[in-house]
């Protein structure tokens, strides 16, 4: 080999190697659809902070990149999710899209994730058969059958036998409904249901319909985000003083609204899957960095975000920055600890199981907090659970 050829060789390893370098240090792009304005933006707020405080405890270096975020709002319209995970698929190369605050925001984004094989992430939006819509979804958050089976069950131990169900009128409210009027009926007990609209509820209707049945209890589901609404509502009825108990899924009495809802709150009993209370070490340390970081509690959108990032980069790692493909079979079956509790995702249905609590709303230290007092372990979505028989 002469000088030049030698030269040659070492100036095209160094070229190979920098090239290397270079692909190496390349971020893993994650496109975060959120709805940061308009009505649902506290699930856009909440989200985003856990995903940055995710990464900022683990992601600078995940499989020998660091993890990009890409932030895009929303404002919780379908087709401007539908137009943003497009642009971020094929202008910004995204590796995982993740987010998703409403249901039909998540459904819109689906048919892109299976025709790009981008993974879909779906952190907030809770309706059983989202990850039926694409192969590419992997849920970290939760499904309203799945918390509201439990409080089903909990009504017909404590002696609630006649209820009226009330509930936002889509996907997830719909869920929630039909879970609690086939649990409760099966156990003899009898419902009656409305339905209030998703936007711009005026729950006053609904609620003197509700009253005027004088059933032992009123079950609701609202999204995150209109549960001071339907509270301070629920009080101007004079519901609180009516006797009819409120029973809700964890939504209702948000951890980000909770502290200002007021002594109408104390003593409602709700079932789901997070509290900012929760008592494990975790929890504790993940409270702290949340409020740290921005100044108010976190709640259960949070944890969606917080267990969703830790899925992006767990399964990053264990590809080594591999295809969607890859990234999803990687998530699947996946197991660990959250601030939630212990939480996998189930390899059959990409979706999530978890422990599900029945909490009390009590006052400590002056504050509100979702206490809770027993639970049910390991829950998966009861809907895929009943179709794989
Ligand atoms: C949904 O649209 O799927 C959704 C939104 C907020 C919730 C629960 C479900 O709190």
């Amino acid at each position: 080999m002469n000088r030049r050829e030698i030269l040659g060789s070492v100036t095209a390893a160094a070229l190979v190697g920098a090239a290397g370098r270079a692909r190496a240090a390349e971020p893993l792009k994650v496109g975060l659809i959120l709805p940061m304005t308009g009505a649902f933006a506290s699930t856009g707020r909440q989200i985003e902070a856990a995903c940055r405080l995710y990464l900022k405890e683990n992601g600078a270096d995940v499989a020998g990149r660091p993890v990009e975020l890409i932030l895009r709002d929303d404002a919780g319209a379908a087709e401007t999710t539908k137009r943003l995970a497009q642009e971020l698929i094929v202008r910004e190369r995204i590796a995982v899209m993740a987010g998703f605050g409403l249901t039909p925001l998540a459904l819109a984004a689906a048919p892109l994730a299976t025709q790009a094989k981008v993974p879909a992430v779906v952190m907030a939006a809770a309706t059983s058969s989202i990850t039926e819509a694409s192969p590419f979804v992997v849920r970290s958050g939760f499904t309203l059958p799945q918390v509201t089976a439990p409080l089903a069950g909990w009504a017909q131990e404590n002696g609630v036998r006649k209820v009226v169900t009330l509930v936002a009128d889509y996907g997830p409210g719909i869920d929630a409904e039909k879970t609690f009027v086939e649990r409760l009926g099966k156990g003899g007990g009898t419902t009656e249901s409305v339905r209030v609209p998703l936007r711009d509820p005026d729950f006053a209707p609904f609620l003197q319909r509700a009253a005027d049945a004088k059933p032992d209890a009123l079950f609701v589901f609202v999204p995150s985000g209109a549960g001071a609404q339907f509270m301070k509502q629920f009080v101007e009825r004079g519901l609180d003083k009516s006797g009819i108990r409120l029973i809700c899924t964890g939504d209702v009495v948000d951890d980000d609204l909770l502290p200002n809802m007021g002594d109408a709150a104390l003593g409602v009993v709700s079932t789901h899957h997070y509290s900012a209370a929760h008592d494990s070490a975790k929890a504790k340390a993940y409270l702290a960095a949340f409020k740290a970081a921005t100044g108010t509690r976190p709640n259960f959108m949070s944890v969606g975000g917080y267990d969703g990032m830790h899925l992006i980069c767990e399964a990053a790692k264990a590809t080594n920055g591999g295809s969607g493909e890859a990234l999803v079979s990687a998530m699947k079956g996946m197991r660990w600890e959250s601030p939630r509790g212990p939480m996998a995702i189930d390899p059959a249905t990409r979706d999530v199981v978890q422990n599900v609590y029945v909490r009390k709303v009590e006052r400590r230290d002056g504050e509100l907090w979702n206490v809770e007092f027993a639970t049910v372990p390991d829950v998966k979505d009861p809907v895929k659970a009943a179709k794989a028989g």
